[in-house]
């Protein structure tokens, strides 16, 4: 899986054919509206593992700045909110004390009740 998202991301920079003057690295993000260019990529891997997904479940295959994959405008949402319940801890001071996998633990709905006894 790893080895899957590294050749995943050299793939457009592998595409580009060498142009003079031009900045090395991946191309620009274009519609971000939540996360800082930097943190994109460690987000993903992060929201991929939390929630048991792949790439294409917030997203439309071939075009990761479309948002017409109506998961993505909730993980827009699920940020916000992790963000605004970090907040609120008494001693919150920018420290992370919920994150996506906390409450998803690999899945893409959370349980709201233990399993019941076996
Ligand atoms: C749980 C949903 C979710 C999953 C899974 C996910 N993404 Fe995203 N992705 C988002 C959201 C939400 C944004 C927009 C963030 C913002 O608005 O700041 C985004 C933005 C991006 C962008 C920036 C696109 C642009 O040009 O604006 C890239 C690149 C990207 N994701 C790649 C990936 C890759 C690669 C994976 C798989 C490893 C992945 N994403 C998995 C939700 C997801
Ligand atoms: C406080 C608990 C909590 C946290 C933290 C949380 N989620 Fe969720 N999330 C839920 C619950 C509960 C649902 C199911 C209810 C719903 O779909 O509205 C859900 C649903 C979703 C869905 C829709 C799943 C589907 O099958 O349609 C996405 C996408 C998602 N979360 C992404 C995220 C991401 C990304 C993060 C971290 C930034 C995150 N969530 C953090 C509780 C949480």
């Amino acid at each position: 899986m790893r080895f899957l998202i590294s050749l995943v991301m050299l793939l457009p920079l592998c595409a580009q054919p060498p142009q003079e003057g031009q900045k090395k690295g991946p191309p620009p993000m274009k519609n971000l509206k939540v996360l800082k260019p930097e943190e994109v990529l460690p987000a993903m891997r992060s929201f991929t593992i939390a929630l048991g997904v792949n790439c294409n479940f917030c997203h439309v295959q071939g075009d990761r700045a479309s948002d017409a994959n109506p998961k993505k405008d909730i993980a827009r949402m699920m940020i916000a909110m992790a963000h605004d319940i970090n907040s609120k801890f008494p001693d919150s001071a920018g420290k992370v004390y919920v994150t996506c996998y906390t409450c998803h633990r690999g899945k893409t709905e959370p349980e709201t009740a233990p399993p019941p006894a076996q």
